[in-house]
């Protein structure tokens, strides 16, 4: 897709205030410092667009980015970072859960993983609560450009064993240093976009 706009529309902690003219929207979850905001950013072709920090616990709300004039892509907090069960209601939690559970417009969530890690427990259990919420999921592999090529090669499948996924289950790996993967990326979430308008 040719992104001919992209832009920070709002922040926000609750269901009243997030944007309710029914565009179909994109996520991204994943645990604190694991990119999403320089995915985003990568996408959309636009450095600063969304905060990033080296710090983890940077995004702290959720951040509704306009595409296109007909999309939202929705950068989330990242969890892990309180170092609290995903389940533990504070406040960043409720809203994170609230949200994934019943944003009706929520097409697609784009799960996060760190190339170089091997999935956590609240990585398990975020997939658990997107399967139950029935949400379509993709696993996106974060900053493959910290890999050597053999540890590349062997990331899909580590992943999808980890998670218990499909052998043909999808995994992107991408980096948002060099730009490996968008390409992919885009593809895929191209194809869901127009599918669903
Ligand atoms: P929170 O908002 O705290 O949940 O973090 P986040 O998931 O939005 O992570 P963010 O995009 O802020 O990136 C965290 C750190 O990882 C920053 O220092 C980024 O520069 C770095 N980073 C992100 N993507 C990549 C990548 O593809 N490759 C490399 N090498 N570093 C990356
Ligand atoms: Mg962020």
């Amino acid at each position: 897709m040719r992104i001919t706009q992209a832009e920070y529309v709002k922040s926000a902690m609750h269901t009243a205030d997030f944007p309710s003219d029914g565009r179909v929207e994109i996520a991204f979850v994943g645990r604190s410092n694991v990119g999403k905001s320089s995915l985003l950013n990568a996408l959309l072709g636009k450095k600063g667009l969304a905060k990033t920090s080296g710090t983890p616990g940077k995004t702290r709300t959720l951040n509704f980015f306009s595409v296109n004039n007909k999309y939202y892509f929705v950068d989330l907090p990242g969890y892990g970072f309180a170092k609290v069960p995903l389940k533990v209601k504070d406040e960043w939690g409720m809203a994170l859960i609230e949200y994934l559970q019943s944003r009706r417009t929520l097409e697609l969530v784009v799960l996060l993983l760190d190339g170089r890690r091997e999935p956590s427990g609240l990585d398990l259990e975020m997939l658990e609560l997107l399967d139950e919420a029935r949400r379509p999921v993709l696993v996106v592999a974060t900053k493959v450009d910290k890999l050597k090529q053999g540890e590349r090669a062997k990331l899909s499948k580590g992943l999808r064993s980890a998670l218990g996924l499909a052998a043909d289950a999808e995994v992107v790996a991408v980096s948002a240093e060099t730009g490996s993967g968008i390409k992919d990326l885009w593809e895929i979430l191209d194809d869901v976009l127009t599918k669903s308008t």
